[in-house]
């Protein structure tokens, strides 16, 4: 029986190796990691993360070839195949900070592999790495490897989170970089035979190391930067009166644009969007190339103007000041389907209404206060390391408050705040989520899930991303 061992047991390693063992099972998989809680929590009957499809994935094998287990150099030591997907975050301080990927949990890790291996492996990069990660990795394991052959492949994961179980089963492609020596080909071989008992082999791509690597950061700045695109796109719908819904449909009827990931919202969040481009932006500027990560920053600079401008219409339109005043928030995770609130926009939307001073009332259906309150009291990227390694819950803030109900976070609101598209929130009854909210009664709509016109009949004030102005905002001002 092959052996797989995966280090982190997160959003990518516990989805994917459950994939793996479902599709597999004459492979034994372990995923192990060094958060006790979050292993705990994958032996149990909740699992640490929500994900449509992942606990009948997770039960049907868990215990048969799928185990959790913090025994981290024991399993390591016993794998042929050693996937690394530990947490890659921005650095905070020294050389390259707020930009470059801080490698610390990759070192350890790779460090780890080299002292306990006693047979050859093929040690797999399934964490977002910068170009070039991999010959680093392979030099920390050659020097320390006692004579054992280490053969380093890329192998990017592109699941999106609240899909990830369709994408696992499902990827538009698999991608296996490697070297191009025998050995490395045979590594290639290897895990390309491990995916293709379920994926076609017409999706599965291999190619040199440094492509595989450098493929990841570029699917997900390209991917940014339609988003941002489309909300730069918005704002000018919104000083001329054009809707961007009727422009992203329209121009998404071109086949070389294509129709998806056109949505105008709030802003793109998530654990890897930015950070990659960061990334990105950090590997150009190291390679003199000044004017492409000129190019690849602004991706990220629209998506703070396009938070920025949502908060500043709000206050605006409620008489400059949101000081005291009841503001529902609907939706916190940074993409519904998903609890997962890594870098999502609802971060900084609330920081930018407790500035000045509002009273919020949060409701999410899959995050909960615990994680919320940590949320809105972390510093800028802390939030991208192993769990253990997190600040416990910090005191309340007292000018925040939580509801298991969007009625309730409502009632007596001066206004209510959309930002996540959980589709509950297309289906609420808005007649009577007006008749409790103070007068005049306003909606935020950052994801365009509502129907304006029917809200605005209702008696709402209505403010929908990129969309037509309400009378009420016409000549408030909207820019940063
Ligand atoms: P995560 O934070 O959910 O999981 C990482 C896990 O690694 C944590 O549970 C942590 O405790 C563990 N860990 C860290 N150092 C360790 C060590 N030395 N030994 C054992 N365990 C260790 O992160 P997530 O979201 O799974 O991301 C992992 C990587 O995959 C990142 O590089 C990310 O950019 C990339 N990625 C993430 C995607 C996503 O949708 N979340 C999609 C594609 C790639």
């Amino acid at each position: 029986m092959v052996k797989i061992c995966c280090i982190g047991a997160g959003y990518v390693g516990g989805p994917t190796m459950a994939m793996i063992a479902y599709k597999c099972p004459d492979i034994q998989v372990v995923v192990v990691d060094i958060s006790i809680s979050r292993i705990n929590a994958w032996n149990s009957d909740r699992l640490p993360i929500f994900e449509p499809g992942l606990d009948e994935v997770v039960k049907s094998c868990r215990d048969k070839n799928l185990f959790f287990s913090t025994e981290v150099e024991s399993h390591v030591s016993d794998a042929e195949i050693v996937f690394v997907s530990v947490n890659t975050p921005t650095k905070t301080r020294g050389l390259g900070a707020g930009k470059a990927a801080d490698l610390t949990y990759w070192e350890s890790a790779a460090r780890m592999i080299a002292d306990v291996s006693k047979s050859d492996k093929i040690v797999v990069e399934k964490s977002t790495v910068p170009v070039k990660t991999a010959e680093a990795i392979e030099k920390i394991l050659t020097h320390n490897s006692k004579g054992i052959n280490f053969q380093i492949l890329s192998n990017p994961e592109f699941l999106a989170e609240g899909t990830a179980i369709e994408d696992l089963t499902s990827p538009d492609r698999v991608l296996i970089g490697g070297r191009e020596t025998p050995e490395g080909q045979k590594a290639v071989a290897a895990l390309k035979a491990v995916y293709a008992k379920w994926v076609p082999e017409d999706r599965i791509i291999t190619m040199n190391l440094w492509s595989a690597e450098l493929s990841k950061l570029a699917a997900n700045a390209f991917l940014a930067q339609r988003i941002s695109s489309i909300n730069a796109m918005s704002a000018l719908c919104e000083a001329t009166g054009a809707d961007v819904s009727e422009v992203a449909y329209a121009i998404g009827k071109d086949s070389r644009i294509g129709s998806r990931f056109l949505n105008a919202s709030v802003g793109f969040g998530g654990s890897c969007f930015q950070k990659d481009i960061l990334n990105l932006v950090y590997i150009c500027e190291c390679n003199g190339l000044t004017e492409v990560a000129n190019y690849w920053r602004q991706v990220v600079q629209i998506n703070d103007y396009q938070k920025a401008r949502f908060v500043n219409r709000l206050v605006a339109s409620m008489f400059n000041t949101v000081s005291g005043k009841k503001i529902a928030i609907l939706g916190f995770a940074f993409k519904k389907d998903t609890g997962d609130t890594r870098e999502t926009p609802a971060i900084d939307v609330c920081h930018g209404l407790l500035g000045d001073k509002a009273q919020l009332s949060i409701y999410d259906p899959q995050v909960t206060e615990d994680q919320i309150r940590r949320d809105l009291t972390m510093n800028k990227f802390d939030w991208d390391h192993p769990q253990h390694l997190v600040p416990p819950s910090p005191t309340a803030k007292t000018n925040v408050s939580f509801t298991w109900d969007a009625y309730e976070a409502t009632k007596g609101a001066h206004g209510v705040c959309i930002l996540t598209e959980w589709d509950e929130f297309k289906s609420l009854d808005y007649q009577r989520i007006y008749d409790a909210m103070e007068k005049p009664a306003f909606i935020f709509d950052g994801r365009n899930v509502v129907n304006v016109e029917e809200l605005r009949k209702i008696g709402f004030i209505v403010y929908s991303v990129g969309k037509p102005l309400d009378a009420w905002l016409k000549d408030l001002p909207a820019a940063v």
